[in-house]
């Protein structure tokens, strides 16, 4: 059967023995409420076949009959038992009034606050919820699934769920990503991280310190794979894909700048790359966005990793042009507060647009903020060098900070 996104219901997918991948892949997706998705993006479900026949998150909307078309290639859907909830977000909840539909005798098993995000998400909707304690287990056979519940990893309601006879976890979101793949599994994809750090840095990256909680919670346990909701399963490399979010949610800076800015007359364009020439002089390396042409989530993503975040807008009226000001909450939602920031950008008479970013930097607690450089007009040489040495000047700042 094809669906709108394309895909066809023939591809089996058994992880281990009994438990299936049995998701939606939206090959056509490009934006993710946001987040920049050029590969598309899956929807994740897992299909576990035991005494109990268990269904683990459904998909987002217009993709049930994609879900229940890949399930009952396995078995009929009537057969299933639970459901379970692990995150209440649509894009995993839409699907369960469809599901109730075709496994009529299903109990929905969620958290107390999944409850009552499925009561209040979908008003009127009747669903038969068992609810679940942390830590709780549930035996389904000759496998069991124990819930951790990690609120805030990304809504308060989030749960995983742990197989302890597979070493297995359903992750939900955490470990996703975005991408639609001919590939389930993240070993047989070479360029994982970019879609990896981009899911983390736009959903996830607000709430890093739930995260370490989480990480806190089910520390010693042993794991050899985990199957996030979007995204490939990740069953090789289990520590390195775990070191990585940990750096990511506690220290996610490397010795490295970036440099982003908007321009109309490109006059910030070339202030722009000649900061970035004085950062690079100094063995830093700097990358370079133009938020007019780049997603900003994109931006976003290199900005996270990045030691120093260089941000430029020419004014417009008394404000930062329209891609700067647009890219400067995903920067507060970072929460930069170990980076070095500075602004600069080019104003024909007032002014104003490095003000207002140098405060807003301030605001969001960056360690340091440089004092502004502006230019204006169309920078003169002089100007220009005067920008590769506020370059100069970053680079060594960031080679201080790791020295
Ligand atoms: Fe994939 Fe937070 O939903």
């Amino acid at each position: 059967m094809f669906y709108g996104g394309f895909s066809m219901t023939s591809e089996k997918v058994e992880i281990v023995k009994g438990v299936y991948w049995v998701g939606a892949i939206d090959w056509t997706l490009r934006d993710f409420h946001g987040l920049w998705t050029p590969r598309g993006g899956t929807y994740n479900a897992y299909l576990i076949i035991d005494e109990k026949i268990t269904l683990i998150d459904t998909v987002a909307p217009n993709f049930s009959k994609e879900l229940i078309d890949r399930i009952s290639t396995i078995i009929d859907p009537a057969k299933i038992d639970y459901l379970i909830c692990q995150h209440v977000e649509p894009d995993h909840s839409t699907s369960y009034a469809d599901m109730l539909k075709v496994a009529p005798k299903a109990k929905i098993i969620t958290s107390m606050r999944g409850a009552e995000f499925l009561e209040k998400s979908y008003p009127g909707v009747k669903f038969p919820i068992k609810i679940v304690e942390d830590g709780s287990s549930l035996g389904l056979g000759k496998r069991s699934l124990t819930f951790v519940q990690i609120p805030m990893v990304h809504w308060p309601e989030t749960m995983i769920s742990y197989m302890p006879e597979e070493q297995l976890v359903f992750s939900n979101d955490a470990f996703g990503m975005q991408i639609a793949s001919p590939y389930r599994y993240a070993d047989q994809i070479d360029d994982w991280y970019e879609p990896l750090r981009a899911y983390y840095s736009y959903i996830v990256r607000w709430n890093a310190a739930a995260v370490l909680k989480a990480f806190k919670k089910i520390e010693g346990v042993p794991l050899k794979i985990i199957c996030p909701s979007h995204g490939p399963i990740w069953r090789k490399n289990i520590d390195q894909i775990t070191e990585i979010y940990h750096r990511w949610s506690s220290s996610p800076e490397k010795e490295q700048a970036v440099v982003v800015y908007s321009t109309i007359w490109k006059s910030t364009k070339q202030m722009a790359y000649a900061i970035r020439e004085g950062i690079a002089s100094v063995g830093v390396p700097a990358d370079i966005y133009n938020l007019e042409e780049e997603y900003l989530s994109r931006a976003q993503g290199a900005a996270m990793e990045a030691k120093a975040v260089v941000v430029g807008a020419m004014t417009y009226n008394i404000d930062p042009y329209y891609p700067t000001a647009a890219f400067m909450p995903y920067l507060k939602h970072l929460r930069p507060t170990s980076k070095i920031g500075a602004a600069f950008g080019s104003y024909g008479w007032g002014g104003g647009a490095t003000k207002v970013l140098t405060q807003q930097l301030k605001d969001f607690k960056f360690s340091e903020v440089l004092e502004p450089l502006d230019v204006q007009f169309r920078p003169t040489e002089e100007d220009l060098k005067r920008c590769f040495e506020y370059g100069q000047e970053i680079g060594r700042k960031v080679k201080a900070a790791f020295s």
